[in-house]
């Protein structure tokens, strides 16, 4: 039986890990004095990304459990596997490549028994092609105007990968371009998207592995609308307004997409992973060719630390393995990510799906229900404007939540002395959750005995802090590849298939159910549950009223 075979919970580390918790007594306080170097021990650097994983419950002890953890579980071979293109992705029978989209020129990894570094080459140097058409000028709109207004149509990884790149990389964007993005069905998103925008100078890019997502495929047939409405009817405008990013060109054909317009990846990328590939097309017309480039680079540099680097110095392992550290060791459910940088306000939103639609799995490879909890709730807010808000409740709170803070050392805005500022608010609420202020020190500040509860903050409360230079397209790159190896950690020890999504398709597939029951003229007769029910027939009867009163003019 190989290592990774044996249940979880059955396996040497996770005992001894249990047995270690259960003597768990220690404070950061305790653990700080009795290591004066704890603070510069405790770090690890690689790809630009400096982590200090110091102000964690964790002693020496502690961290070679959770590495041993990590080896009795087959970590190291399922990383190999990955990196050569065996089909880890089980349940849909695919590889795992996102490290091939950013594979240097000249890198050779095989997909069945096909080298796919050239392919994705060749579509990086069509992207940049067009990009530098578009940026340029010399792409031209169906009247002959150059293009000022990019819209991104596409939903969860076809829409948060750009859109968070875009926002994290807006320093380094053509200013004279506007990008938005449209992913939701609701459409208030398509009608604010492009209620100031002239049809003539807009570029749809429609964004979707499968081309068949409901939201993705409805927005673009009102993009192809609104377009037609402004070129009275003439269909010859799509060509010129519209450009596609899928692995089915079948779809992108019929839709009537110019497949000369369109950009490929491939199965082996997943969706929560394909920033990097052409999906990230809307990112690389703000930021143009070079700077994407850098930050493919930046994904490198970290795939190849992860690949190499020894699981005691390794970012991302680390960051997994302390999150299984207190997700299965310490019952915590959760982890806030903090990035004091305004550029990256989407990366949590960003690493929801990264985290959650990757381990939110209850079910291991071989089918059987696990023993024990698996993917933490990722959330988080930019500092400092979580200060002032859920902050309270990690400091003195009755949950404990461990932190990630991400900082840079250079501002890109340097406005006289907010980013010091900005940087000692970091580095003071790591430093206030971990060591907190005792009841001794409250009384000793003379606050009255009935309120010196109150002002008590217990401290032990966990962050790594990691920080980087400055936000580059190369320290992005770096940064979510932290994430994604990390989120890799987790999955391979839990023995879960990360990279497919079975858990959305049953909203799904009840929608479809439900859209004519809402929108029948005939009474539907309702098979749902009780609540289901009533709900859709309060629906239909409240959105009759409305359109009643609709058609007798009284609505605005
Ligand atoms: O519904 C979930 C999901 O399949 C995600 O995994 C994916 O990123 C998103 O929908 C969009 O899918 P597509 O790119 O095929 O439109």
């Amino acid at each position: 039986m190989e290592a990774n075979q044996k249940p979880f919970t059955q396996r040497r580390a996770w005992k001894a890990l249990a047995a270690h918790r259960q003597d768990w007594k220690t404070h950061l306080r305790d653990l700080f004095a009795a290591d004066p170097k704890r603070g510069e021990r405790m770090t690890a650097e690689a790809a630009g990304l400096f982590l200090d994983y110091s102000k964690n419950c964790i002693t020496d002890e502690t961290l070679s459990l959770l590495v041993q953890l990590a080896e009795e579980s087959g970590l190291r071979a399922r990383i190999d596997a990955m990196f050569r293109g065996e089909k880890i992705n089980s349940t849909e029978n695919r590889a795992v490549l996102h490290v091939a989209l950013r594979a240097p020129r000249g890198a050779s990894i095989m997909v069945d028994g096909e080298n796919v570094v050239p392919q994705v080459h060749a579509v990086l140097d069509q992207m940049a092609d067009f990009a530098r058409q578009v940026r340029s000028g010399s792409w031209k709109g169906h009247s002959g105007k150059p293009i000022k207004n990019v819209v991104n149509i596409g939903i969860g990884g076809s829409d948060l990968g750009p859109v968070m790149a875009y926002e994290a990389l807006k320093y380094y964007s053509d200013r004279s371009l506007t990008f938005r993005f449209v992913s939701n069905i609701d459409g208030t998103d398509f009608a604010e998207a492009v209620q100031d925008l002239d049809a003539a100078e807009t570029l749809f890019i429609v964004s979707s592995k499968t081309f068949t997502t409901l939201e993705t495929m409805t927005n673009a047939g009102t993009a192809r609308d609104w377009l037609l409405q402004r070129f009275k009817g003439d269909e010859k405008a799509v060509a010129k307004h519209f450009a596609a990013v899928s692995t089915n060109a079948a779809a992108v054909a019929e839709f009537g997409i110019d497949t000369a317009n369109m950009f490929g990846f491939w199965d082996w990328v997943g969706g929560r992973y394909s920033m990097d590939s052409a999906i990230g097309l809307a990112a690389m017309l703000a930021i143009g060719p070079d700077h994407f480039r850098g930050m493919l680079n930046g994904f490198h540099q970290m795939d190849e630390h992860f690949r190499t680097a020894p699981f005691e110095c390794n970012l991302p392992v680390l960051m997994g393995l302390l999150a299984i550290w207190y997700n299965n060791f310490f019952g915590v459910p959760t982890i806030a990510v903090l990035p004091y940088e305004q550029y990256l306000k989407r990366l949590p939103a960003y690493l929801q799906q990264l985290t959650m639609e990757s381990n939110g799995k209850r079910v291991t490879l071989d089918g059987a229900e696990t023993d024990y909890q698996t993917g933490p709730i990722y959330w988080g807010e930019p500092g400092t404007n979580g200060q002032h808000s859920f902050y309270q409740l990690i400091h003195q709170g009755t949950r404990l939540i461990p932190c990630d803070f991400i900082a840079f050392i250079d501002p890109l805005h340097p406005l006289g002395r907010h980013h010091d500022m900005l940087l000692a608010n970091v580095l003071a609420q790591a430093e206030a959750l971990a060591f907190g202020k005792t009841l001794e020190q409250v009384r000793s500040e003379g606050v009255p005995d009935w309120l010196a509860p109150h002002k008590v903050f217990e401290g032990n409360r966990p962050s790594n802090m990691i920080l980087a230079q400055r936000l580059t397209p190369e320290t992005l790159g770096s940064l979510v590849a932290l994430y994604e190896h990390c989120v890799f950690t987790q999955g391979a020890i839990w023995n879960i298939d990360s990279f497919d999504q079975w858990g959305v398709e049953l909203g799904k597939v009840l929608a479809q159910r439900i859209i004519p029951e809402l929108e029948s003229e005939a009474t539907p007769s309702l098979r749902h549950d009780s609540s289901t029910n009533h709900l859709i027939q309060r629906c239909r009867r409240l959105k009759a009223k409305t359109e009643s009163a609709g058609s007798a003019g009284s609505v605005r």
